[in-house]
């Protein structure tokens, strides 16, 4: 069967047009008949018990329909959880505990959204406080090993010995604070019961699991709950899990038997809904006097909540990016009575990238050798730490390309040695991986009479182009042009399915439509009736040999330092990706460029600030928490190498994340170069900067 080639061709979205007129809707948008609001009460206090709750007080308020705390909450599930085990950030208003400070406490519901949310405002509420402890250090006396979930310890060779023999050693500790998701739309569901079904309309990442999720907790069979996800505007990490909003939508619709909606405020998104957690790393390379790594050890601290497991795996790219004989990795987590954190933009590769390539360029720095250099001298032949092959690695174009590109033969190595006018300018590099691969999803396409194709999969486009890429790909599976194609996601309906979540989501629900479409094709067929094919992908992907599988990038910057007042500018940003086959270039270098530009947050601005005194997060606003905009932000370059993942339909890996993974540690590294001073800390602040 000839393909048609909609893959690797640049289009744009699909629902574009809806997004810029207003036409698509999002959660908190649909209308809805006898819809109710729910206003949701947090805590002030970061450890304690609830001392009282005066429903009462509000009762006569207009349009109060109720309270929801946890004398009258419906009983939820224990055991619900998420990918790391039962999540006891699920159990909202189930006791009078309060594990940290955001927690929620009580839903207001009424007639509008205003008298919801002038009753949460009024609602008085009283605790019992306890001493908390949210002051986060690696060598905390709670402090752990991590949950061996992924990312496990890992110790090849003999580190001690090989820095003993080596000429050159870094020894040095990397910090990245909070860091939280910030999507353009905030949490907001919707639910309500129709008979023995509950339905909800909710802000996710991936309706069928959410969907499971929400039956676990409220104790129903999964075929009783349907969630939908239309459109979705971003969610880095903080719509994957079953949310706060739908939770307590649920419980509101449970109660007044009508549609309640819970939409958060700007402040509970961040009080309430997955950060990433603090990290603290130590690390120590050796190295050859010509630049042969011979140890590598890197042993992150990432703080948790007692309520849920996570694990903030900063040592991935630790294990795949350079060849050394002795390796040795610890991941260790320090439970405080904070938010539980989750994952978020590039979880652990993010942080931990920060602290390997910046203390790959200390290396370089005291080897007197290119930074580049380094990197292109360990580059391994096999897994550094599994011994396996890899399926594809093309992190060597991506350095060479973008080096090229960027002009970076002509840099002096040696520090603080540029200037125009009062300005400091250096130049920096990093590179990065990310791991891919797919996750089991089920795809079903019906052969319609009119000779059209209707594709389901419980996929959610986050605002990333998935619709337009899984069209493309659909079409050339099925070798019909795309007009010929229509699309049906963001419902678990459709069946289990992956989210759009691990970088994993177009590989995952691509690898379905395919196998569906090739069923299909073999299928006998009467074209005067409708023919349908179903397809799991759990076998396949069983099958899928055992390899290194890694998405690739070179990251190149240059940045202008004042060294009056400290600010730091970005002025030129590149990266080459080797990410597979590119599914749409239009929409995989908006993508990419918006991890860039995460990274490039990260590195400048992203900081959530804890009052150790109250507990509290005290930024949680965008007055307060910094994100780049577009003033802060250069012309970007942003380009592919051509890659291939073998093994995978089409060749496809993922492009989802690989972008916020190695720019802040390339801008910190410029930063290095323009001033002669490590930033090892980040956001890299003016104060930092002027220390
Ligand atoms: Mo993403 S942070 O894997 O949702």
């Amino acid at each position: 069967m000839n393909a048609v080639n909609n893959i690797g061709v640049a289009r744009p979205r699909i629902e574009g047009q809806a997004k810029v007129t207003g036409r698509a809707r999002y959660a908190a948008d649909k209308p809805m008949r006898d819809l109710a609001f729910g206003s949701v009460v947090v805590s002030t206090v970061a450890r304690g018990r609830i001392r009282d709750i005066d429903a009462s007080a509000v009762k006569d308020m207009p349009g109060v329909l109720g309270v929801i705390d946890y004398r009258n909450a419906p009983r939820l599930n224990p055991e619900a959880g998420h990918f790391f085990g039962p999540d006891g950030g699920l159990q909202l208003l189930q006791d009078d505990v309060i594990p940290f400070a955001g927690r929620a406490v009580a839903l207001v519901v009424a007639e509008t959204l205003e008298q919801a949310k002038a009753a949460a405002d009024a609602l008085p509420v009283t605790y019992d406080e306890e001493p908390h402890d949210t002051g986060f250090t690696a060598d905390h006396p709670n402090a752990r090993p991590a949950a061996p979930l992924f990312d496990g310890p890992e110790d090849i060779g003999d580190v001690e010995a090989e820095l003993a023999a080596s000429a050159v050693v870094v020894d040095e500790r990397y910090h990245t604070p909070e860091e939280h998701c910030s999507a353009m739309e905030p949490h907001s569901a919707t639910a309500w019961w129709e008979g023995e079904r509950l339905q909800a309309i909710d802000s996710n990442q991936g309706p069928f699991f959410i969907s499971t999720v929400l039956a676990t907790l409220f104790s129903l069979d999964f075929e009783r709950v349907r969630v939908r996800t239309e459109h979705v505007g971003g969610g880095f990490g903080s719509k994957g899990l079953c949310g706060p909003q739908l939770v307590l939508a649920t419980m509101g619709a449970t109660l007044f038997r009508r549609p309640v909606r819970v939409t958060l405020t700007r402040e509970q998104v961040f009080l309430m809904t997955a950060m990433r957690p603090a990290t603290e790393q130590p690390i120590r390379l050796g190295a050859d006097a010509n630049g042969r790594l011979r140890a590598i050890q890197h042993e992150p601290a990432f703080e948790l909540s007692p309520l849920a497991e996570y694990i903030e795996g900063c040592t991935e790219l630790t294990k795949t990016l350079y060849a050394a004989p002795a390796i040795r990795t610890r991941n260790t987590a320090v439970p405080l009575d904070i938010l539980p954190p989750y994952s978020m933009r590039g979880p652990g590769a993010a942080p931990g990238s920060f602290a390997l390539e910046s203390a790959m360029d200390e290396l370089a720095e005291r080897l007197g050798l290119d930074p580049l250099e380094l990197r292109l001298r360990n580059e391994p032949d096999v897994g550094p730490v599994s011994g396996l092959p890899f399926s594809s690695r093309n992190l060597v174009a991506c350095l060479r390309t973008g080096a090229e590109r960027f002009g970076w033969a002509t840099r002096d190595h040696r520090p603080r040695m540029r200037r125009e006018g009062h300005l400091l300018v250096g130049t920096g590099m990093a590179a990065t991986s990310f791991s891919v691969g797919a996750f089991p999803s089920v795809a079903s396409i019906t052969a319609e009479v009119d000779g059209t194709f209707t594709v389901v999969i419980a996929a959610t486009d986050l605002g990333t182009g998935a619709r337009t890429a899984l069209t493309a790909i659909a079409a050339d599976a099925l070798a019909i042009d795309t007009e010929r194609v229509q699309l049906g996601i963001s419902d678990s309906e459709l069946g289990p399915a992956w989210s759009a979540g691990g970088s994993r989501g177009t590989t995952s629900w691509a690898w379905a439509i395919t196998e569906a479409a090739a069923r299909l094709r073999d299928q006998p067929r009467d074209p005067s009736r409708p023919v349908t094919v179903t397809v799991d992908t759990t076998q396949l992907l069983n099958d899928l040999p055992s390899m290194e599988r890694h998405a690739y990038s070179a990251v190149f910057t240059e940045v202008s330092v004042d060294p009056a007042t400290g600010e730091v500018r970005v002025r030129r940003l590149l990266g080459m990706f080797a990410v597979g086959q590119v599914v749409n270039p239009l929409t995989a270098r908006s993508q990419v460029i918006g991890g860039m530009i995460g990274g490039l947050s990260m590195a400048l601005h992203e900081e959530g600030v804890r009052d150790q005194v109250s507990g509290r997060h005290v930024n949680a606003d965008f007055a307060g928490y910094h994100i780049a905009a577009h003033a802060d932000v250069p012309d970007i370059e942003a380009d592919f190498v051509p890659d291939y993942e073998p093994g995978i339909p089409f060749g496809i890996k993922g492009a989802g994340e690989i972008g916020n993974v190695g720019t802040a540690a390339a801008i910190a590294n410029a930063v290095w170069h323009a001033t002669g001073k490590r930033q090892r800390r980040l956001p890299i602040r003016l104060d930092r900067v002027l220390e």
